[in-house]
């Protein structure tokens, strides 16, 4: 399919010391849509999304962005940071740096933009997450929740072609879980592209296209958001009962 975005091909990771995460996983996203991805602690989720933006290598297959190879020496880690945006749960963001100059830095330094015009794009996006008047706060002065609507601001600004969530809710305080599930389920519906590894498991159900059960490191149920409520296979029930 010529819209195709991502491509997972028979993935495996298996880390120094042996563990044996990923083994063997395929997928492929779609421009437009979002995937969940679910499954219990250590199957592999995060593994998964690492080696997608190369934050590890895999061990062995292959992330095709836009039909080309990305897993290889000579692609440009800059680039992929830049087309596969990353949010990640403990948001990374920095604390010497006002809002404003975490989105901004990376505009100037990895886009090569001019100074005001980082600025401008960095207040578009703070606006879209709701996040325009503390512009000019530190992050410790954010509550969770702010800090992770910045992170999605700052993923943003890049323009990319997917966006990986790692658990963005999970370091929140309940009561902040919601507007930053607000934030992510609007850009769902504006058509942004995506996978959100998430324990949110309503939230999956109610906004992703699909959703991709890991257990184990492996894909052991894949399908539309109806799995949740009808999952096929013994391991997802048992899953998904625990979250009764
Ligand atoms: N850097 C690492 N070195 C060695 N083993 C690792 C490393 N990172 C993860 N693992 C192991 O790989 C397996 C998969 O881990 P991963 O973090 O991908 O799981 P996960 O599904 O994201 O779990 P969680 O829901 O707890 O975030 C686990 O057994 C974990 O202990
Ligand atoms: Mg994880």
């Amino acid at each position: 399919m010529n819209d195709e975005i991502l491509n997972v091909k028979n993935l495996s990771k298996i880390y120094p010391g042996g563990v044996h995460a990923v083994k063997g996983i395929s997928f492929k996203v779609h421009k437009g849509e979002s995937v969940a991805i679910i499954g219990s602690s250590g199957s592999g989720k995060s593994t998964v999304l690492r080696c997608i933006n190369r934050l590890i290598e895999p061990t062995s297959g292959d992330v095709i962005l836009k039909g080309k190879k990305i897993n290889i020496p000579s692609a440009d880690i800059n680039e992929i940071r830049s087309r596969i945006g990353m949010v990640f749960q403990s948001f990374e963001l920095f604390a010497h740096l006002r809002v404003i100059q975490n989105i901004s830095l990376g505009l100037i330094h990895v886009r090569g933009m001019k100074n005001d015009e980082a600025e401008k794009l960095a207040l578009e996006v703070l606006q879209k997450v709701d996040m325009l008047d503390r512009k000019d706060a530190y992050p410790g002065n954010l509550s969770g929740g702010q800090k992770q609507r910045v992170a999605i601001a700052r993923a943003l600004a890049m323009k990319p072609e997917i966006l990986l969530f790692d658990e963005p809710t999970s370091a929140l305080d309940p009561e902040l879980i919601g507007s930053v599930l607000e934030n992510i389920r609007a850009l769902a519906d504006e058509g942004m592209t995506m996978i959100i590894v998430t324990h949110e498991i309503g939230f999956a159900r109610d906004v992703a296209d699909r959703v991709i059960y890991m257990d184990q490191g492996i894909v052991a149920e894949e399908g539309s958001s109806s799995i949740i409520d009808n999952p096929q296979t013994e391991r997802m029930q048992k899953f998904l009962s625990t979250w009764d």
